[in-house]
């Protein structure tokens, strides 16, 4: 492992245990309230969900809920989702397309600029209805390579300076351009912060997912760790773990990558660590007539996964052509609650590059379709589905095996923290990114 730490200051590299109340205590979750999530940029959703006025979605965090909307200006703008006549939660569905929003409850009804517009009987007010005064509360809204961010603050420093050099190092990926393929959410019995430590390092992957062997190699990660608890992670992809005994043909996951480019899996024989190489440039000389550009990318960056942690709930995992977004959110009153999102991005031909249409035409999973596809004609939003992790452990659902291990075993970890026989939480260096996540939180809440 390879750890670069950019502006780094002495409290972002400091190692120290700490103490286990920041997953299982009610006070603690308070603080973290006052002092994190109401002050903090907060990646809310995606931009391809309000690409019109009108167009809205609902983004639920904790005990706050906010609707975020495009408006007549073609601005998007975050709203507190609550009515001001009498506090009724305005918008109840997750997202859609609206010409006004009007309450359930005594009809009160706001444009998609937020303004109240109409207030069924007004002349029953009798101190007069001072519209302006009772529009919808906005928040800070912005937006960075397709994402929609929120920050509850009065007045918080610009996204782009939260961001910092986290957002010059993704530069080539265009997350923007990727289509919503899956949107999935699980029920989980643990502290949202045992997901985001669980994503924050790979100490764990050799005995929990031993699958991953054939794909990557977990030895030569390079990690990152930016200016406010941001953290990135570099793994080579396309290959197989040096800890491992090296096989004599291509795994099953090489050999899909090397057939969606047209290699030959034969001709790799006794050369499986040369595969990542091919790959690499098999991309580089087939990727316009394909329809992906591949121009801003380095070589390395066209076989490797890349997992960046957006501070402080939103891990973003990632090559060219496909991105995960896993966010774990806060429950409204229970530490060892939450909710966890998996959105599924992916990038699609884009039509002006590629020449060989009728070669890439059509729709179909990533893992067995030729390197890109086009955007199927019939396209439609999914819809979320939110589950409970009982159906990932029943194999009713799954959100890849990968990430069904993971999510059978946290429930494990957060009713071992509320055991008497543990006290804190105890680090090693392949775990930097996890104490950099808690240091920053420290930073805040102390
Ligand atoms: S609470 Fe919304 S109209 Fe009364
Ligand atoms: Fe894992």
């Amino acid at each position: 492992m390879t750890i670069e730490i950019i502006n780094h200051t002495d409290a972002q590299t400091r190692i120290e245990n700490f103490s286990k109340s920041r997953y299982v205590d009610n006070t603690y979750m308070e603080l973290e309230w006052q002092k994190v999530w109401k002050e903090t940029w907060l990646l809310a959703g995606l931009e391809s969900d309000v690409q019109q006025p009108g167009c809205f979605f609902v983004f639920d965090l904790g005990r706050e809920q906010i609707l975020l909307t495009r408006t007549n200006q073609n601005i998007i703008q975050g709203f507190y989702n609550v009515c001001q006549h009498r506090g009724n939660l305005l918008v109840t569905e997750e997202h859609g397309k609206a010409s006004a929003f009007r309450c359930a409850y005594h009809a009160w009804t706001y444009d998609i600029d937020g303004e109240l517009k109409i207030v069924p009987y007004e002349e029953r007010f009798l101190n007069g209805v001072p519209c302006k005064d009772l529009s919808l509360r906005k928040v800070h809204t912005d937006t960075w390579n397709g994402f929609v961010f929120v920050n509850l603050a009065e007045s918080p420093q610009p996204l782009l300076e939260f961001l910092g050099p986290l957002a010059e190092h993704l530069t080539p990926y265009s997350f923007h351009k990727m289509v919503l393929t899956e949107d999935q959410t699980v029920q989980l019995d643990c502290n949202w912060k045992a997901v985001v430590d669980n994503f924050s390092e790979l100490y764990h992957v050799d005995f929990l997912h031993p699958q991953h062997k054939r794909m990557v190699d977990c030895c030569n990660d390079t990690v990152h760790l930016f200016p406010n608890g941001h953290t990135g992670l570099a793994v080579p992809g396309s290959t197989v773990s040096p800890r491992f005994p090296i096989p004599e043909m291509p795994t099953d996951i090489q050999t899909m990558q090397l057939r969606s480019l047209d290699l030959d899996p034969e001709d790799f024989q006794g050369r499986v660590v040369e595969v990542r190489r091919a790959i690499q440039l098999q991309k580089r000389a087939i990727g316009r007539s394909r329809g992906m550009d591949y121009s801003a990318f380095n070589d390395d960056q066209l076989s490797d996964v890349w997992q960046y942690n957006i501070f402080p709930n939103s891990i973003l995992s990632f090559t060219p052509e496909h991105c995960w977004l896993l966010r774990p959110r806060p429950h409204p009153t229970d530490a060892s609650k939450c909710l966890f999102d998996k959105i599924s991005l992916e990038m699609y031909a884009d039509p002006k590059l590629a020449e060989s249409a009728e070669e890439i035409r059509g729709p179909g999973h990533r893992q067995t379709r030729k390197t890109s596809a086009y955007l199927p004609d019939d396209y439609q939003r999914p819809k979320r589905d939110i589950f409970h992790y009982d159906a990932v452990i029943k194999g009713e659902k799954t959100m890849t095996d990968t990430i069904d291990q993971d999510v059978e075993l946290l429930s494990g970890v957060q009713r071992g923290m509320q055991s008497s026989g543990f006290n804190q939480v105890y680090l090693n260096e392949d775990e930097m990114r996890v104490q950099h996540f808690h240091n920053r939180m420290n930073e805040l809440i102390n």
